[in-house]
């Protein structure tokens, strides 16, 4: 419940949310921080504030740096809640009247978030702000993650504020780089593949501007988890290959399954897969969370998808996970679908058409088992996986 001092004279004074296991429906098995940062100069600025639920946090951790009534300022980097849910309480600590310089999208966005009576100033993409001794520069970064979203560059610090870009949901006793090393990597991996891959495209003519930019950079600070002070450029080439969206060499078999005969399926084509060299496992839709199976799919060069019917149409495991997966729009993934069925077995065509929907290129023919699969069925499961894997040697 301390601030910590980043820089001279600038601090981290968010709060840290050791309990969230659910954000917006993405699992946070450790957690997660709701950064933002003191800079005290001849004007002190606010960057961010928190969830409002942890607006008492951190005015607690200004207090200790200066009364809060002496911020000057406040920048806005990102509207959505997880960082202005706490902006009316601050102001109201602060004072209604201290200027909250925003993007134009920021503009339009906190208005329609809060009560009028706030003094925004939105800014102009590369527009600079004194605060005495220190210059903000702002930076438009569109979709990274709202429309709103802007970096905030301090010049003379050469830190980057970068709002969601290069964040991480971890709640941990490491706040820095260099003291958690790449065990914090699957956690911003994680965090890309499912707040972020969908703008791949543009975030990486984002970077590609930054860096013709040739900023110095000394520090990242994210308003999720650890700052990246050791090594900052590390998260930020981790990205450009991230938005690369190529894949790794293995398959995913997603399934979900009512009485264990499409389980069965998943592993006999899993089988098959692994017979051609290729690394597959299967993942059950219903014992793991949507957003770790993004997680996977984001490294599969194979998405290979299982659903029982249920009442004509889709499990409903499969559905939640192909909805959620379809609309972050991956590119360069193989796909196939499979499933077991009663009487009228649609969903493995309702599968196949979802992958189509998303870009996969399918590989096969969707595939069904009439109630519980015989040898000869898993026969034609595991055959149904090595063409598979061997078409994923060839692709
Ligand atoms: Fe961390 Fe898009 O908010």
């Amino acid at each position: 419940m301390r601030p910590i001092e980043i820089a001279k004279g600038i601090y981290e004074v968010g709060a840290v949310d050791w309990n969230v296991r659910d954000f917006h429906g993405y699992s946070t098995e450790k957690g997660s921080t709701y950064n933002a940062f003191l800079i005290v100069d001849e004007k002190i600025a606010l960057i961010d504030t928190v969830k409002k639920e942890f607006v008492g946090e951190l005015l607690r951790k200004v207090s200790k740096i200066v009364d809060p009534k002496k911020i000057d300022l406040v920048i806005s980097n990102h509207t959505e809640m997880d960082h202005s849910g706490g902006l009316p309480a601050v102001m109201e600590a602060i004072g209604k009247d201290k200027p909250i310089y925003c993007s134009k999208m920021g503009l339009k966005d906190l208005s329609r978030h809060f009560a009028p009576g706030l003094n925004y100033c939105p800014v102009e993409d590369g527009e600079e702000l004194s605060l005495g001794q220190r210059t903000v520069k702002f930076m438009e970064t569109r979709m990274v993650h709202w429309p709103d979203s802007m970096f905030s560059y301090l010049v003379e610090d050469q830190i980057l504020f970068s709002s969601d870009g290069f964040g991480q949901h971890y709640a941990g006793p490491e706040r820095f780089d260099d003291e958690i090393g790449d065990a914090i990597m699957p956690f911003a991996k994680k965090y890309f593949a499912n707040i972020l891959w969908l703008y791949a495209p543009l975030i990486k003519n984002l970077i590609d501007k930054v860096v013709k930019m040739n900023l110095p950079i000394k520090m990242i600070c994210p308003d999720h988890g650890i700052m990246w002070r050791q090594d900052p450029l590390k998260i930020v080439a981790a990205y450009q290959e991230w938005c690369r969206q190529e894949p790794g060499d293995q398959a995913l078999v997603i399934y979900d399954t009512m009485w264990h005969s499409t389980e069965a399926m998943a592993e006999a084509i899993v089988a098959g897969l692994q017979a051609e060299g290729i690394r597959a496992e299967p993942m059950n839709a219903r014992n793991t969370h949507r957003s770790d199976i993004i997680t996977a799919a984001f490294d599969a060069k194979a998405l290979i998808v299982g659903s029982p019917t249920l009442n004509n149409g889709l499990f409903p495991t499969l559905a939640d996970v192909l909805t959620y997966l379809k609309g972050l729009k991956p590119k360069n993934r193989l796909g196939a679908a499979f499933g077991s069925y009663g009487w009228s077995g649609e969903a493995p065509k309702l599968v196949h058409d979802e992958l189509v929907a998303m870009g996969c290129r399918m590989v096969e023919d969707p595939l069904k088992v009439l109630f519980v699969p015989d040898e000869a069925a898993l026969e034609a499961c595991f055959e149904y996986g090595r063409r598979i894997g061997q078409t994923m040697q060839q692709a």
